[in-house]
């Protein structure tokens, strides 16, 4: 699967939506998360991320190695809803995430 990590909090730029053929990027409060099984691994949204948030599993930098949980357990309580545009937003988000102070431009 494909991950999001740390620089799309408080960002959400969500070109990465547009890109991915099976509507597996869902939206929480203050990021966007990958669906761990929906995820076909095509690799499309990853180059159009402005800040460079996207990457493979085994690709995710030392220091955001926990963003691979973070995207798996954001799905604890939804499942596998199969479409993220049908669900819409979600008003919470992974508790890492929450904790976290805004982050700066
Ligand atoms: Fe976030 Fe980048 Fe998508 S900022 S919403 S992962 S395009
Ligand atoms: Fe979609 Fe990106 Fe996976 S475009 S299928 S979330 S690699």
């Amino acid at each position: 699967t494909y991950v999001i990590a740390l620089p799309c909090v408080d960002v959400l730029d969500k070109a990465c939506i547009e890109e991915c053929p099976v509507d597996c990027i869902y939206e929480g409060e203050r990021m966007l998360y990958i669906h761990p099984d929906e995820c076909v691994d095509c690799g499309a949204c990853e180059p159009v991320c402005p800040v460079e948030a996207i990457y493979y599993e085994d690709d995710v930098p030392e220091q955001w190695k926990q963003y691979y949980d973070v995207n798996v357990d954001f799905f604890n309580e939804l499942g596998s809803p199969g479409g993220a545009s049908k669900i819409g937003k979600q008003n919470f988000d992974h508790p890492v995430v929450a904790a976290l102070p805004p982050q700066a431009e």
